[in-house]
């Protein structure tokens, strides 16, 4: 159409034809359905080279005594163009802005792809679920440090100082402290070997009765394979009252053995030696989902608190008397869910803990 207008001579004294310009200009603007449309129309009808542009171009040329009238033809010309342009430049924009709203607006209620937030360990779970069990026989849940003291590890303990459990190769020792501590002030710190050190710490603490089940991380310089990690994690169990006998503990194990591994699981007990309990048994589990067939698995060591460590921790070895167990946590859970090797437990891959109904989602 520019060219259109270009080759047209314009004569603004014309008014038909300026009456023509204004009609094709309105019909233009009318015809346009969006802003783009609206730019392109606008430039062609009221731009440099639009004919209203060439219009007053025209007047120049005029003699004198025309230009009033041409003038006032192009002038209204132009407001009559100009007034269709706000008109229609109001109305699609507030049609733009009503689609982009639309196309924009965001379903709250919409459902969503959560990213995974991590999912929480089955040993993590299992701890808890143990020590829910326990809290449910009426138990306290004690903890101890990690790094502890070599006196608690083991003295406390009735390991003699030579006893091979302290060698270097088993125990992992914290730089600057030597074997062989006889107090817990002389500052000998390892990375404890098992949770019974917090059986020390609770006699020391607590007043007896006391019933109480200690989960935690323990440490032994092992290398990792299929059934060994350096780290590892126990429960304890400790029990001092007036009269507890064996029979108490193996009552406890049996109850604690149907409640991780189902009703017809039980336990039996072999003798066996820890310096801190008098006498001392290896425990081993009746485990009816076994591979191969129902059978005994060793599931951890148990006996009754030795005299002598009731002694070192205050308590009167006449009046009273107590069992205690430990058993290993990543043993129970590769038992209770056919978990072939440790690796699966200790990399730490998501895809492992999604298995045990964590759902990566916070649960
Ligand atoms: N602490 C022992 C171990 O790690 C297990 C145990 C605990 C034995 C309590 C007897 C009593 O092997």
């Amino acid at each position: 159409m520019a060219a259109e207008n270009e080759a047209t001579e314009i004569n603004p004294l014309d008014e038909k034809q300026m009456e023509t310009i204004i009609s094709n200009a309105l019909k233009a603007i009318e015809e346009t359905q969006n802003l783009k449309e609206f730019q392109e129309v606008k430039k062609l009808h009221f731009g440099e080279t639009s004919a209203v542009a060439l219009a007053s171009k025209a007047i120049g040329k005029l003699p004198g005594s025309d230009r009033a009238a041409a003038g006032k033809n192009l002038g209204k010309a132009r407001a009559a163009i100009q007034t269709a342009l706000n008109e229609k430049q109001v109305i699609l924009e507030a049609a733009n802005e009503a689609r982009v709203l639309a196309e924009e607006t965001v379903d709250i209620t919409a459902p969503t792809e959560r990213a995974l937030s991590g999912a929480r360990h089955p040993l993590e779970t299992l701890m808890d679920d143990i020590s829910d069990y326990f809290v449910s026989l009426g138990w306290d849940i004690a903890e101890g440090p990690e790094l502890e003291h070599e006196w608690f590890n083991f003295d406390a303990l009735n390991f003699d100082i030579d006893h091979p459990a302290r060698q270097m190769q088993d125990t992992f020792y914290i730089d600057g402290t030597t074997v062989g501590g006889t107090d817990p002030a002389d500052g000998h710190l390892v990375m404890r070997t098992h949770t019974s050190p917090v059986q020390a710490r609770t006699m020391l603490q607590r007043n007896v009765p006391i019933y109480v089940a200690c989960p935690g991380k323990v440490f032994r310089s092992d290398e990792l394979d299929a059934t060994h990690t350096p780290v590892f994690h126990q429960v304890e169990g400790l029990a001092v009252d007036k009269g507890l006998t064996m029979a108490h503990l193996k009552g406890v194990l049996d109850h604690f053995a149907k409640a991780m591994f189902g009703p017809e699981a039980k336990t039996r007990l072999r003798p066996s030696f820890f310096p801190f309990t008098e006498p001392s048994a290896e425990m081993d589990l009746w485990f009816p989902q076994k591979k191969g067939g129902a059978g005994w698995i060793e599931w951890g060591g148990c006996g009754m608190v030795n005299p002598n460590v009731l002694r070192a921790c205050g308590i009167d070895p006449e009046e009273y008397s107590g069992f205690a167990f430990g058993m290993g946590i990543e043993r129970t859970l590769m038992l209770r869910h056919s978990i072939a090797d440790m690796h699966d437990i200790v990399e730490g891959d998501q895809r492992f803990s999604l298995q045990f109904g964590t759902n990566g989602k916070g649960n």
